[in-house]
């Protein structure tokens, strides 16, 4: 798969960031851990990986504005502008759950133009640009549409930060529960993505997420051929953080759950 310049440097920034957070994860003991808010962990890996991510970026392309989670910035829609997770899963990382992944998106002109996910820890990487498809590993990648809703696999992720939201949450999770045969609940947003986007997931769904959370992954998995919408099928995904993605086949019946349970 031949990738445009930008994400040709993305490719390589996130493979040198994944290096380094590989050799942390073995020595995260020696990490300090900070709590940002409720539930909310920063360790010394997640601002030395982003430092080392935007530097590559910037030198690569001085003039791109920068949305990452630990420096903050915004999205700039006068010129380029990258979205960074430097370490998604950090709850994971910090406990020695090796499932977390580095993510980085390139908007332009309001759109999502390139994004990829790296699991440094099963060297997998997941790579789409708008209308050239989805890859893993330069495999191409695609939803799957065996299944319906009822048979299917479904990732999600609990409101663990807004715990206010959790009896709400919970009853659309006991409504699909009654439907699908399991939902998996891994703590990396980006992978859940990316793996709905390899056809590993049918579907997933959370609230509350950041863009940083899903810039990556959701045109991950429209390129793969899936949808992904907020829970009004709105684009608005980015904004609200509530994201539904799935194969198209589950896709309008998992926001009719979503409404009835109401949730949205
Ligand atoms: C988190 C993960 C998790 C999701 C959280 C996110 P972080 O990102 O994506 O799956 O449920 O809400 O904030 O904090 O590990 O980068
Ligand atoms: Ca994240
Ligand atoms: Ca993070």
């Amino acid at each position: 798969m031949q990738f445009s310049p930008p994400m040709n440097v993305a490719v390589r920034t996130a493979l040198k960031a994944g290096m380094m957070a590989r050799e942390w994860y073995d020595r995260r003991h020696e990490l300090e851990v900070k709590n940002k808010g409720k539930n909310d962990l920063v360790t010394t890996v997640d601002l030395i990986v982003e430092e080392e991510i935007l530097l590559q970026l910037k030198k690569a392309y001085p003039r791109y504005g920068v949305l990452a989670e630990e420096k903050g910035g915004k999205v700039t829609t006068d010129r380029p502008c990258w979205i960074v997770d430097p370490i998604d899963g950090t709850l994971n990382f910090a406990h020695g759950v090796p499932h977390f992944a580095i993510s980085i998106a390139l908007m332009e002109g309001g759109e999502i133009q390139g994004g990829l996910v790296l699991d440094p820890m099963r060297n997998e990487l997941f790579v789409a640009e708008r209308g050239r498809g989805a890859y893993v590993n330069d495999r191409r990648i695609r939803v799957t549409r065996e299944r319906g809703l009822t048979g299917a696999l479904l990732a999600t992720g609990f409101p663990h930060r807004r715990l206010e939201r959790m009896p709400a949450y919970l009853k659309t999770f006991e409504a699909f529960s009654a439907l699908v045969a399991d939902q998996r609940r891994q703590g990396s947003a980006a992978l859940d993505l990316a793996y709905v986007a390899a056809g590993r997931y049918d579907g997933f769904w959370e609230m509350g997420l950041s863009p940083w959370d899903v810039a990556a992954g959701a045109l991950l998995v429209r390129e793969a051929g899936g949808i992904v919408s907020d829970f009004a099928n709105e684009e608005r995904f980015m904004s609200s953080g509530n994201v539904v993605a799935a194969h198209d086949s589950i896709h309008g019946a998992m926001l009719e759950m979503i409404r009835q349970s109401g949730l949205s």
